[in-house]
């Protein structure tokens, strides 16, 4: 693909897998808990991703799907993708993104141990996770419950549940999927040994607990098209335990990032919430591993937070081995920044007043109305 040596590194073009990205900027994947209480996408919320679209992202990651009715839902109002009618719900955001020029995948996820609205949270082991349930995400509240630890033909349904998830985002038109295997939530709580005392073939060595995630990204490989992208997300960091690090450093991701590579991905995505980039998209020894991970696999890598600030989003593309930036709250703020860093325009800074409401799309509009009257 041309490069373009007089514009901003993150404005240049990209491929991921087979797909021509504008530009560097991906929107990060934000629940947004506006879908319908059967989880079925809204006409609001294709009009708030549509905002992105409008703005110059070059892609799109919806929000945390769910992928199955029994046990996969994390928040009240959450999308969900595993009937017709939520089916029929995303096609209108995907053609509303489409018709603006940039492409969308959907993140699929499922909450395990975390849910916070299943009776009955099922989970790798009956291991309670860490800290607080999340309070803008309402519903149930307080410490996290133990989970039911989950039989191996649960987790075949489980994993069937993911793959036609899959399917049905082909068919609604997505351009690809990324799959959840980060910040504390089932795929997540599978990779992390704490969380996962499971026999094998599903626990014990790193290679058995990513296990899961990479029998997903096979199967999906095998029954969606090639040009279908299936990628994975992937953090060290919890939103149950925000300080935590891969245990074996360098030699767990080596083995973490060959054996999804092996499995297919379209790409690695390495999420870096709370403490940042800087912090957390390092070994706890300071190997950086966006680059490592680019190096090891030759697959494309996104890197993720705080990385709004046009300078500090050259560096990580030039220096951090990173192919594109994936924005979480400051494009809540700015949906068209890619827009304002074309016009060299800074920023404007996220507030978490914006959530003044409650953490929904409606709730933004409300606060936003409000700003603009002032
Ligand atoms: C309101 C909100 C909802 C989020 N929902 C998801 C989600 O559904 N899936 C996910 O992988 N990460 C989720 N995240 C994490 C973001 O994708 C991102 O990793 C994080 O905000 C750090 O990036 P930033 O510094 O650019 O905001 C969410 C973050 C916020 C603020």
């Amino acid at each position: 693909m041309t490069q373009h040596t007089d514009i901003h590194p993150a404005l240049q073009p990209g491929t991921l897998q087979n797909l021509e990205l504008a530009n560097r900027y991906i929107l990060a994947p934000m629940s947004r808990a506006s879908a319908t209480a059967d989880g079925i996408p809204t006409a609001e919320m294709a009009r708030y991703y549509a905002r992105f679209a409008q703005g110059g992202f070059g892609l799109l990651i919806a929000e945390g799907a769910y992928p199955d009715t029994d046990s996969a839902q994390a928040y009240a109002n959450q999308p969900g993708l595993c009937t017709d009618a939520q089916q029929e719900g995303w096609m209108h955001v995907v053609k509303a993104v489409h018709e603006r020029g940039s492409k969308i995948i959907l993140q699929l996820i499922h909450a395990g141990a975390v849910s916070q609205i299943v009776e009955i949270p099922r989970g790798p082991s009956a291991v309670r996770p860490e800290g607080e349930m999340l309070q803008m995400y309402g519903t149930k509240q307080g410490p996290y419950e133990t989970p039911v630890e989950l039989s191996d033909d649960t987790i075949t349904e489980i994993k069937a549940g993911f793959v036609q998830a899959a399917k049905r985002a082909e068919e609604a038109g997505f351009d690809g999927v990324e799959i959840h295997c980060a910040n504390g939530y089932l795929l997540d709580q599978f990779l992390t040994p704490e969380t996962n005392l499971h026999a094998a073939p599903y626990g014990g060595s790193v290679d058995n607990r990513i296990r899961l995630t990479c029998e997903i990204l096979s199967e999906i490989r095998s029954v969606c098209g090639e040009d279908f992208v299936a990628g994975v997300r992937l953090s060290q960091a919890k939103a149950t335990d925000p300080d935590y690090f891969w245990a074996g450093g360098l030699e767990d991701a080596a083995l973490i990032f060959s054996a999804v590579a092996k499995a297919g991905a379209s790409f690695i995505h390495l999420a870096s919430e709370r403490h940042g980039y800087a912090y957390h998209s390092s070994t706890r020894e300071g190997v950086r591993l966006t680059r490592f991970a680019r190096e090891l696999t030759g697959l494309p890598v996104i890197a993720n937070g705080g990385l709004e600030a046009s300078d500090l989003a050259s560096d990580v593309l030039s220096k951090g081995g990173a192919d594109f930036l994936a924005i979480g709250k400051s494009a809540m703020m700015n949906p068209d920044l890619p827009t304002l860093v074309a016009k060299q325009q800074p920023p404007r800074q996220f507030t978490f007043e914006m959530f003044s409401y409650g953490v929904s799309v409606a709730s933004q509009l409300k606060w936003e109305a409000e700003q603009s009257a002032k």
